[in-house]
């Protein structure tokens, strides 16, 4: 019993690396000029409030279609087949269905046969929960690797007359491969919280058992994202400071040792005051200017993006930092193999 606890909480240690990585966003781009002709708004209010210039709208696309893209790239830049998959588990919250889960539909459009799969919430902070989930599960041994998808069409679930959230959003994929690492490095920490008290501040309130679709939910439009920005702006600051550093304290790190902070894109002054106060200003990716706020596939992008740009190389230390309804938090530490 004593060798057998031994065995399982060695084994449990081994971290995890990402081995591929892939992106793809929707062709079709919203410009704040567009959104001009669209609601009561101005590109200058939007870029100086939020940083968003433009963003990507998926037509025709639903949320597998676009993660499958992803993954498709993630998977070769991998090296693997999609029977080699064992794991897949898409964070979105615009799946194609109730049921069955998106991340069946990716698993049927790869042919990826062996691949046990699941969807998990997680909203904004999709993909480091789902990073976090398979560090427990290919760390733990369950599973030789996992594709790990974030995946949105927010698009469809924006009220396009409400000028106060339908200038954030946007739609895109990222994916990940990750497989056990031999080495101390890949996956070094994670941490993770939230508080369900908060869930009103972003909600999508019908749709759901609480609510169900009838005529007076759609005409009164309670298929949309609602919000209440100021409370939002407020408590992401504080909770993506704390997460970060709680993640780099539980690997022994410390701010100034994190060479790229790759935060969730979700307002450019959120950013822009979390790096700050991490003291992290030069080190930050932004790219939300392009794309806006795509909640789960925001990060998973992110991380892509900044790969092939080349600002992450062997042995850096790189933090994924995120926030989103629930409210929900999370921030992992990986040192690049
Ligand atoms: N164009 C022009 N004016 C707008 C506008 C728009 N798109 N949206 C709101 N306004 C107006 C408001 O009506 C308000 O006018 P008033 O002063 O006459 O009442 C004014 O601008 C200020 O609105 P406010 O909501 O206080 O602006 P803000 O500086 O808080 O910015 C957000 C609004 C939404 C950009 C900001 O609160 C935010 O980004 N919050 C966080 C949201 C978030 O992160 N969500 C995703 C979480 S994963």
């Amino acid at each position: 019993m004593k060798k057998l606890r031994s065995a399982l909480k060695t084994k449990f240690r081994n971290s995890i690396k990402i081995v591929g990585l892939g992106k793809y966003l929707p062709e079709k781009v919203l410009t704040n000029f567009d959104l001009e002709k669209m609601v009561d708004t101005s590109d200058e209010w939007i870029t100086t409030r939020t940083g968003i210039k433009e963003r990507r709208i998926a037509e025709g696309e639903s949320a597998s279609d676009l993660g499958t893209k992803a993954s498709l790239i993630a998977l070769k830049r991998a090296g693997l087949k999609p029977q080699d998959i064992e794991l897949i588990i898409v964070a979105t919250v615009t799946p194609d269905y109730q049921f069955p889960s998106t991340a069946c539909c990716i698993q049927k459009n790869l042919g990826a046969k062996k691949a046990v799969s699941l969807d998990i919430g997680g909203a904004c902070a999709g993909y480091v929960y789902a990073l976090s989930l398979a560090w427990a599960l290919v760390g733990g041994g369950f599973y030789k690797n996992a594709l790990l998808v974030g995946s949105e069409v927010l698009s469809t679930i924006t009220d396009w007359s409400d000028r106060s959230t339908c200038i954030l959003f946007g739609d895109g994929a990222g994916a990940s491969v990750v497989v056990p690492a031999k080495s101390e490095a890949g996956m070094l920490s994670s941490y993770l919280g939230g508080d369900g008290n908060f869930g009103d501040f972003l909600i999508l309130p019908a749709g759901g058992s609480r609510l169900p679709a009838s005529k007076d939910t759609v005409k009164n439009r309670l298929h949309y994202i609602k919000m209440q920005g100021n409370e939002v702006f407020k408590i992401a600051v504080r909770v993506m400071v704390e997460c970060a550093q709680k993640a780099l304290k539980k690997c022994g790190l410390r701010s100034e040792d994190a060479d790229l902070l790759i935060p969730h894109q979700a307002n450019l002054r959120i950013i822009r005051a979390v790096a700050k106060r991490l003291n992290l200003e030069d080190k930050v990716f932004v790219n939300i200017h392009k794309y806006g706020n795509m909640s789960s596939a925001s990060s998973a992008v992110g991380l892509c993006e900044a790969y092939e740009e080349g600002r992450i190389k062997k042995g850096d230390i790189v933090v994924l930092d995120a926030f989103g309804g629930g409210l929900v938090w999370g921030a992992c530490v990986i040192k690049w193999i």
